[in-house]
């Protein structure tokens, strides 16, 4: 049943699929040079492996020395949480915002407020070495 006012239209609660891609690197895969991260920023980043559907987007979010990452998508709708490139901070620079419905992620990548309340964004780890990020596989 559809409603004639758009505002009321309801959508189904699941338009993309919330798992989680499949594809990671097996080997440390490099992302950036730390020097391309500034202080108090989130920024986003895709890993590429040899085939086509191997493809994994991650954002990194730097607070002073401290270095976080994630899977770039949200755990309410399996969207990515920005819309433009790189905007995924709040004005205060405290979380992470989906730009799609307004979840805020902590951190750690916890939701605190929003739709997902209580679920998290799926951490990646992260290795710094001579001065460059890599992402971690996880069997390492
Ligand atoms: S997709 Fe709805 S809050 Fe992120």
């Amino acid at each position: 049943m559809f409603a004639k006012w758009p505002g009321s239209i309801q959508t189904p609660r699941t338009l993309m699929p919330k798992t989680a891609p499949a594809w990671r690197p097996d080997a440390a895969q490099e992302i950036c040079r730390l020097a391309e991260m500034p202080h108090n920023a989130a920024r986003g980043f895709t890993l590429y492996g040899g085939d086509d559907d191997e493809k994994l987007e991650v954002i990194i979010w730097r607070r002073g020395d401290a270095l976080t990452g994630f899977v770039n998508q949200c755990p309410h709708m399996g969207l990515p949480l920005e819309t433009f490139p790189d905007r995924f901070l709040s004005a205060d620079g405290t979380a992470l915002i989906c730009s799609a419905h307004g979840a805020r992620f902590s951190f750690d990548g916890a939701c605190f407020t929003g739709p997902c309340k209580g679920q998290s964004l799926q951490a990646i780890t992260l290795k710094l070495r001579d001065g460059r990020i890599y992402l971690s596989p996880e069997t390492e």
